[in-house]
C-alpha cells in the first residue's frame, strides 16, 4: 500500500516522479503529491485528494524546477483522504520533507511526547509525526540528517519504507525501511527510489534491494551507502532486473485488467516452461528438488494466503490431498497469525502472494519460521520479500500484474500449486507414472485450452449486459469448482461493487437457498467431473426455485444446459485443472459488468494491489 518513488540526479525529476507515479498508482490512490527541492533551496511539495491525474492538473501552473525530489501515491491508513493527510509531509519548520509506507504502531504516544516538546501537528497521519521526530531529534542533537532518521526509527514500532529531503542538503535523499518494500535504481549519474522497480525500468535495469533495517544515503555524484541501524555498514548487493517496459503497458487494451486476462494463455506457458519436460512424464520444480527430505518427511502441509492467493491456496489443499495424500490446512494469514497456531517442525507451511509483500503473510512466514517448519514461497514479483523470507519456493512467472482485480497471478499460482502437486507426488510415489504422464500432458495443452476460453469473450460481454444490475449473485461450485466460485465472487465484488457470496453448492440448501429468486443471478461452476451429477441436483435446485442461472459446462454438455438459463461451455480437461479453465470466464463476466456500470476496474475504490499494513 503506498507507492515512494524518488530521484536524485540531472534529467527532468517532476515528470519522473509523474510517470512513477502512475506506475506505482495499483499500491493506492486515495491522495498523491511531491516534494522537490527547488533551485530557490526550498523544498517546495505540491499534494492534493484524487489520483496521480488530479496532482498532474493541480502542477499544471506551478514552477517545478528542480534536481532533487521524493513522491508518493496514498492507501490511506491514518486519517482520511484529503489533501492535508497526503503525502509529502513536512517537519514543522519546512527543513525536512518526507513521504511513507507502511504504520507507525507507536506514533499516538510519539505524538503526545513531541507537543508536550511544543510541535504543532496539521495531519492526522502518523507519518507527520515521524517527520517532526526526526526534526526534533536533528535540532536537539545538532546532528546529521542520516543520524537523525537512524535514532527516530530507533523509537518507532511498525512497519516503514521513507524517504526524506533536506532542505539545506539538495544533494542527499535518505530511505529506510521495515517490512515495506523499497527498492534503488543505479543509473549513469542518477539515482531512483521506489516501492518496486516499475517506475525506472525504462532509466536503468541495476538495482539494489534494501533489505528491513537498512538506511541508504543517497549522494549525489554516484555515492550509494547503506548502513543498518547501529550504524553498520552493508554490503551493497546489485541485482539485474529481467522485466521490460511493454510488460508495464496497456498494448492498446483499454485496461491492465483485460490485457492481464488475455495474457493467460502466454503468462501460463512461461509458468509451465522448463517445469513439465520429456513430453508430460516429469516434473521438475527446483525448490521441492533441493529439498526433498523435508517434503518426503512432511506430516502436514500448511498453506497461508489473503484474498484471491488464499482461494489458490484452497485449491492447493485439493490438489496436494488429492495427488500426495498429505493432511493438508488452508489459513488465512491474518487470522493464523494470531491464532496460536500448533505448527510442528515436521510441516511445511507453504506461503502464496503476488506481490510477494502482504503484512499478514510476511508476518505468518515469521511465526512458521520460529516454529521450526520449513517455509516454502510462491510469489510473483522477483526480489519481493516473501521469495527472501522464505527457505525455498517457486515463481510463477507471469509478468507484472498491474490491475487491482488479480487474474494471471491466480491462473499462474494455481498451475504452480498443480505442478509442486505433481513433483510432490513424484517424489513419494503417490501417483502412478502414468497418472503422472496423464495431468503433465493436459498441463501442456491448457495455454491452448485457455486461448480458446478467450474466444468467448463477445458472447460473454453481451451476456453482461443482462446481469449488469443484479444488486447480489450467488456463485456456487463442488470440489475443486468450489474455491472458483469463492474466486469468481470476490473479481465480481471488488471492481463492480455487487454484493456476491461464493459458496460451495450443496450447503447451498443450508441457507443461501433461501435468497434465490429472479432477480438474483445464481453462477455455478459445473464441468463434468466426478461430482457432475451432484451438481446437477443443485442446479435443479435452484431453477425449481424461480433462479436465474448461468452455467460453466463442459463443452457438448447437455443435461445442463437444458435446465440453465445460459451456458458458457468449455474445453474438457482433467478434472484437477479445470479451476484454471473455469474461472477464466468469470474473470470476463465480472471485468464487462463493471465496465458496464462504468467503474474503474484497474483501481477500483478503497482497494490497493499490495496490503503491506494489518
Ligand atoms: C485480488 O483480486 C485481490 N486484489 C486481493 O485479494 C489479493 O489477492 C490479496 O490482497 C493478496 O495479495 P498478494 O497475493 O499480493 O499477497
Amino acid at each position: 500500500m503506498c507507492g515512494i518513488v524518488g530521484y536524485l540526479g540531472e534529467g527532468n525529476v517532476y515528470d519522473i516522479l509523474i510517470k512513477g507515479l502512475h506506475r506505482l498508482e495499483y499500491r493506492g490512490y486515495d491522495s498523491a503529491g511531491v516534494a522537490l527541492v527547488g533551485k530557490d533551496g526550498r523544498i517546495n511539495i505540491f499534494k492534493t485528494k484524487g489520483k496521480v491525474s488530479n496532482l498532474e492538473a493541480f502542477c499544471a501552473d506551478k514552477n517545478l524546477d528542480s534536481s532533487v525530489g521524493i513522491a508518493h501515491t496514498r492507501w490511506a491508513t491514518h486519517g482520511e483522504p484529503s489533501d492535508t493527510n497526503a503525502h509529502p509531509h513536512f517537519s514543522e519548520d519546512g527543513n525536512i520533507a518526507i513521504v511513507h509506507n507502511g504504520t507507525i504502531e507507536n506514533y499516538k504516544v510519539l505524538k503526545d511526547a513531541l507537543e508536550q516538546h511544543g510541535c504543532t501537528f496539521h495531519s492526522e497521519t502518523d507519518t507527520e509525526v515521524l517527520a517532526q521526530l526526526i526534526e526534533y531529534i536533528r535540532l536537539t542533537n545538532k546532528c546529521s540528517l542520516l543520524s537523525a532518521v537512524r535514532q527516530a526509527l530507533k523509537q518507532v514500532v511498525g512497519a516503514y519504507a521513507i524517504a526524506v529531503l533536506e532542505k539545506d542538503n539538495p544533494d542527499t535523499i535518505i530511505a529506510a525501511r521495515q517490512s515495506s518494500p523499497l527498492v534503488i535504481g543505479i543509473g549513469d549519474g542518477e539515482f531512483f527510489l521506489a516501492s518496486d522497480a516499475t517506475p525506472f525500468v525504462e532509466y536503468t535495469k541495476e538495482c539494489v534491494y534494501l533489505k528491513d533495517g537498512e538506511i541508504a544515503e543517497i549522494r549525489r555524484g554516484e555515492s550509494l551507502k547503506i548502513t543498518n541501524l547501529d550504524n553498520v555498514e552493508a554490503e551493497i548487493d546489485v541485482t539485474t532486473l529481467k522485466m521490460s517496459i511493454s510488460q508495464l503497458e496497456k498494448g492498446g487494451y483499454p485496461h491492465f485488467m483485460l490485457k492481464e486476462i488475455f495474457e493467460q494463455p502466454d503468462t501460463l506457458r512461461d509458468c509451465i516452461r522448463g517445469r513439465v519436460v520429456d513430453r508430460g512424464s516429469r516434473i521438475i520444480i527446483n525448490g521441492i528438488n533441493d529439498h526433498k527430505d523435508k517434503f518426503l518427511g512432511a506430516k502436514r502441509i500448511v498453506i497461508v494466503a489473503c484474498g484471491t492467493s488464499w482461494h489458490a491456496g484452497l485449491l492447493g489443499k485439493y490438489l496436494l490431498q488429492d495427488m500426495c495424500r498429505i493432511p493438508v490446512v488452508v489459513e488465512y494469514a491474518s487470522e493464523f497469525r494470531y491464532s496460536n497456531p500448533v505448527i510442528d517442525k515436521d510441516d511445511v507451511v507453504i506461503a502464496i502472494s503476488q506481490s510477494g509483500e502482504t503484512a499478514d503473510t510476511l508476518a505468518a512466514i515469521q511465526i512458521a519460521k520460529k516454529a521450526g517448519a520449513f517455509v516454502f514461497g510462491i510469489s510473483n514479483v522477483v526480489g519481493s520479500s516473501i521469495p527472501r523470507e522464505t527457505y525455498a519456493g517457486c515463481y510463477i512467472h507471469v509478468g507484472p500484474e498491474i490491475g487491482v482485480a488479480s487474474t494471471k497471478a491466480f491462473t499462474g499460482q494455481v498451475m504452480v500449486l498443480t505442478l509442486i502437486s505433481l513433483a510432490i507426488a513424484q517424489l513419494r510415489g503417490t501417483l502412478t507414472q502414468d497418472e503422472i504422464e496423464q495431468v503433465g500432458k493436459a498441463v501442456l495443452k491448457i495455454p491452448t485450452y485457455v486461448q480458446r476460453v478467450l474466444e468467448l469473450a463477445d458472447r460473454i460481454e453481451r451476456l453482461s449486459l443482462i446481469f449488469t444490475y443484479a444488486r447480489n449473485f450467488l456463485y456456487l461450485g463442488r470440489g475443486y469448482s468450489y474455491p472458483v466460485a469463492l474466486e469468481g465472487a470476490l473479481k465480481l465484488k471488488e471492481i463492480s461493487y455487487i454484493h456476491a457470496e461464493g459458496y460451495p453448492a450443496a450447503e447451498m440448501k443450508h441457507g443461501p437457498i433461501a435468497l434465490i429468486d429472479q432477480e438474483m443471478p445464481t453462477v455455478i461452476i459445473a464441468p463434468k467431473d466426478h461430482l457432475y451429477e451432484k451438481i446437477v441436483s443443485n442446479v435443479q435446485q435452484v431453477k425449481a426455485r424461480g433462479g436465474n442461472i448461468l452455467a460453466i459446462v463442459t463443452e457438448g454438455d447437455t443435461v445442463i444446459s437444458n435446465i440453465a438459463d445460459h451456458v458458457l461451455e468449455v474445453p474438457e480437461m482433467p478434472e484437477c485443472l479445470t479451476p484454471i479453465i473455469t474461472s477464466v470466464p468469470l474473470q470476463l463476466l465480472s471485468y464487462y459488468i463493471a465496465i458496464n456500470k462504468g467503474k474503474d476496474v484497474d483501481m477500483p475504490r478503497n482497494l490497493a494491489k499490495s496490503v503491506t499494513v494489518e
